[in-house]
């Protein structure tokens, strides 16, 4: 290869490698917006996911401050706030998860690492119980397997076990697995499932999820134009639900790019992600 091409290709990657740090530090605030006729009353959510202990200025103020200019009715959590591997520090998340039910109800569900510090105590001794309970005396509605009802909504958070989260052949979750895990779906209320792993939409739609919250791939590490995301931490390749909003049966998933990165750093045109969900009242003609 031509000196010329060698380093035109050493440019290339540094200049990628610089914006992907720029990238990691600046999240954007995307909106979506759902019409239900479950709806009573128009209402904003946020939803944050995979944060992995990112901080956005210290103690993630500027997250903060940008939540707080949203005026969100309630705040959504779709799990791996920190990163549990051979060690697990859970000061970011807990201080952000803490600030947030300061200030506004909170709705936490559990991603793979949450899962992975509570299945190994002989790993992490009891700081799974430690950060729950932590998080539940702010005020935090803990989500493991578990409803909550708040007026017209009702918010279930789904517990995925290891082997959905798998490397290359992930078990596949059918609709009776999230019933016998959750119980059956609100079908009166409008039903808001928080379900870390996007993979399983249709199991989540047949369980009679209106808006399933997911997360977890990271927006698949770089995205490209038309094709979306790259490769996930699972090492799928260009899987369609890395990001972004999705519809069929007239049930909605919208899964989070993240906040955070772990293990693969880096993200290109692919920024860490806010999302904002206005629910609308449909009108009855
Ligand atoms: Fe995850």
């Amino acid at each position: 290869m031509k000196m010329e091409w060698i380093w035109a290709l050493c440019l290339a990657a540094a200049g990628g490698l610089l914006r992907s740090e720029y990238e990691k530090r600046h999240f954007s605030v995307e909106e979506y917006e759902i019409e239900s006729e479950k709806i009573r009353k128009d209402r904003t959510l946020v939803f944050l996911s995979d944060l992995h202990n990112q901080e956005f200025g210290k103690g993630n103020r500027d997250l903060l401050a940008a939540i707080e200019r949203v005026k969100p009715d309630m705040i959504l959590v779709g799990g791996d706030m920190m990163v549990t591997k051979e060690q697990c520090r859970i000061g970011p998340a807990l201080e952000l998860t803490r600030a947030l039910a300061a200030r506004r109800p909170v709705f936490y569900g559990n991603g793979n690492h949450e899962t992975r510090m509570k299945k190994y105590p002989e790993r992490y001794g009891d700081l799974y119980d430690r950060y729950r309970e932590s998080l539940e005396r702010a005020g935090v509605c803990w989500l493991s397997d578990e409803t909550a009802v708040w007026e017209e909504l009702a918010i279930t958070g789904l517990d995925l076990e290891e082997p959905y989260y798998r490397k290359l052949r992930p078990a596949v979750l059918k609709a009776e697995q999230v019933t016998a895990q959750v119980g059956d779906a609100d079908r009166q209320r409008f039903q808001i499932l928080l379900a870390h792993s996007p993979l399983f939409f249709s199991a989540y739609r047949e369980w009679g999820a209106d808006l399933t919250l997911s997360g977890h791939f990271h927006g698949g590490t770089i995205r490209l134009p038309l094709v979306g995301g790259v490769m996930t931490p699972q090492l799928q390749f260009f899987l369609p639900c890395c990001g972004g909003a999705f519809e069929e049966d007239g049930r909605r998933m919208i899964v989070s790019r993240g906040l955070g990165t772990h293990s693969i750093r880096i993200r290109f045109n692919n920024k860490p992600q806010v999302i904002v969900v206005r629910l609308k009242r449909k009108p009855i003609f």
